[in-house]
């Protein structure tokens, strides 16, 4: 049986619609849930919307529609932006679906049972934006520290989960190593524990947008008690044991910085609580940043995928956000940086390397393509690049494994400049050195296909190869000199044409 990976994005709320931050997200989910299958693993990958809570009643009264009204319309909105964006999800949740109501009153009602719930009465600062209570000297000149919006006096009579009680069994798990990751993040949660944890009200009386607390149902659960366990819901919890059994604890979440307190504490403690394994592991990346700003409904300063994929296609779009920030820091985004990518590393880098050796293929051996050489200087290269690449996607780091499978592109593309094949006079030292380039492009192909899974297709395709580059399996694909030669290349368009800046 093959390693099973499960992995998810957040689900995302409903009073928003998709922009380039929650894209960001998801496609690095994608493209490492694309790697694994490559791997030949069982990969589940999860995404979906957050659907109940005050936020997602405020703005559908707003809007003056029901909130499953509201909700219904947003969640296709979030759809349509990632089959657009070829997104290879295997579930998509809806938190007001049935069988996710099931799941919350199953693990709620076992944290309950097993005595982790009581009663008691709050009075604090709430945040709608964030729907979170903040204590006095986290605000900001008053402000939520995220939101920089006032918050809201709430006195609730609430269920509240004895959070306190995990704080040992946290550190613990931050010990194992690379429960949560980058380190400066684990780091941060370390932070929050240390600082002693107080008890978490998971119940609002104040609204009824949510799912009933079973034994009390006057109640419905706080929303970040209900979203985070859509991770549970969808591989069964509460419905199928055997099913959620193979899945869970192999979980990977890919968050924001945004969401850290509650993927990295409320959640592996309400597991806990419920008798079940913590996430395998928890990958924070930082923000995408509109000229040091994150972005926001109210700042104006959103940008949504669609407009850049009809600059830069689908696989620019992918390519540049999986590219150019590293995974953890946060990143300022530009067009300008955006044009100077594509055309450096799409347009000219892989781009060129497809069309000159398609080129001189055409000219040089009758379009008909010769085999590599075993010996190739390509082959040391390509074997370095795999291992640098398949570490990269490991640790959830698709710019370092993109710079590593560029390598591969830089290399071949020097080693045509050097021989210079279009000078040449046809013969075995020409065919020696494009046979060599066309074994590296399909190698790339492979290795790039979680990133670019559009044109590493089309580049399959024109070297006369069968199938697809994602239905490869490595590392056997990765082995240099399985390109069979003899057949006819298609010379074709531009496969990213350059854009004027
Ligand atoms: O927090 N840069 O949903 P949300 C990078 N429903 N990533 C960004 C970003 C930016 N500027 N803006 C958004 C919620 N994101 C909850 C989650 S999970 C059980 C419930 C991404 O719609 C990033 O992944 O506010 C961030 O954590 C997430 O969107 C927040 O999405
Ligand atoms: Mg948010």
């Amino acid at each position: 049986m093959s390693d099973r990976f499960y992995v998810t994005t957040p689900i995302y709320y409903v009073n928003d619609v998709p922009h380039i931050g929650h894209a960001y997200t998801t496609v690095i989910a994608d493209a490492v849930a694309r790697w694994h299958r490559l791997l030949d693993e069982d990969v589940f990958f999860l995404t979906g919307t957050d659907e109940h809570g005050l936020k997602v009643q405020r703005s559908a009264e707003e809007r003056g529609l029901t909130p499953q009204q509201h909700a219904d319309a947003t969640s296709a909105r979030f759809r349509e932006a990632w089959a657009l964006l070829d997104i290879s999800n295997d579930d998509f949740i809806r938190t007001t679906e049935d069988r996710h109501a099931v799941a919350v009153t199953a693990l709620m009602q076992a944290a309950y049972d097993n005595g982790h719930i009581y009663k008691d009465t709050y009075e604090g600062l709430y945040c709608v934006s964030c729907e979170a209570y903040y204590q006095p000297e986290d605000l900001v000149d008053g402000l939520c520290p995220i939101h920089k919006r006032p918050v809201e006096t709430l006195r609730e009579e609430n269920w509240f989960f004895r959070l306190s009680a995990f704080e040992d069994r946290l550190l613990a798990w931050y010990e194992t190593g690379d429960a949560v990751l980058p380190e400066g993040k684990r780091n941060e949660a370390v932070g929050i524990v240390r600082q002693g944890l107080r008890d978490i009200s998971i119940s609002r009386t104040s609204i009824s947008w949510g799912i009933p607390v079973p034994w009390d149902p006057d109640h419905v659960f706080y929303v970040w008690y209900d979203a985070l366990i859509n991770y549970a819901t969808a591989v069964g919890y509460g419905s199928d044991r055997e099913r959620f059994d193979a899945w869970w604890p192999t979980v990977h979440h890919v968050i924001g910085k945004d969401i850290l307190r509650f993927h990295t504490v409320y959640w592996p403690a309400v597991l806990m609580a419920a008798g079940e394994a913590p996430p395998r592991q928890v990958q924070v990346h930082g923000f995408l940043l509109i000229g040091g700003e994150k972005m926001s409904k109210t700042a104006l300063n959103q940008i949504f995928p669609a407009d850049l994929v009809e600059d830069f296609g689908v696989d620019g779009f992918r390519y540049h956000f999986l590219r150019e920030n590293p995974f953890g820091p946060d990143g300022d985004f530009s067009y300008e940086a955006m044009v100077a990518r594509y055309n450096g590393d799409l347009a000219n880098n892989l781009g060129n390397l497809l069309s000159r050796v398609a080129t001189v293929v055409g000219k040089k051996c009758g379009g008909v393509a010769p085999a590599p050489r075993a010996d190739s200087p390509l082959a040391p290269v390509v074997e370095s690049a795999y291992e640098a690449t398949a570490e990269g996607w490991a640790r959830f780091a698709p710019s370092v494994a993109l710079e590593a499978t560029w390598r591969i592109i830089r290399e071949a593309n020097a080693l045509l400049e050097e021989a210079e094949p279009w000078k040449a006079e046809p013969g075995p030292e020409v065919d020696a050195v494009l046979g060599d380039a066309l074994e590296a492009l399909r190698i790339v192909a492979v290795l790039a296909a979680p990133a670019v899974p559009h044109a590493t297709t089309e580049i399959w395709r024109r070297l006369g190869l069968a199938g697809t580059p994602g239905e490869q399996r490595l590392p056997e694909a990765a082995r240099w000199g399985q390109y069979p030669g003899g057949a006819t290349i298609d010379t074709g368009a531009p496969l990213f044409p350059r854009i004027k800046a």
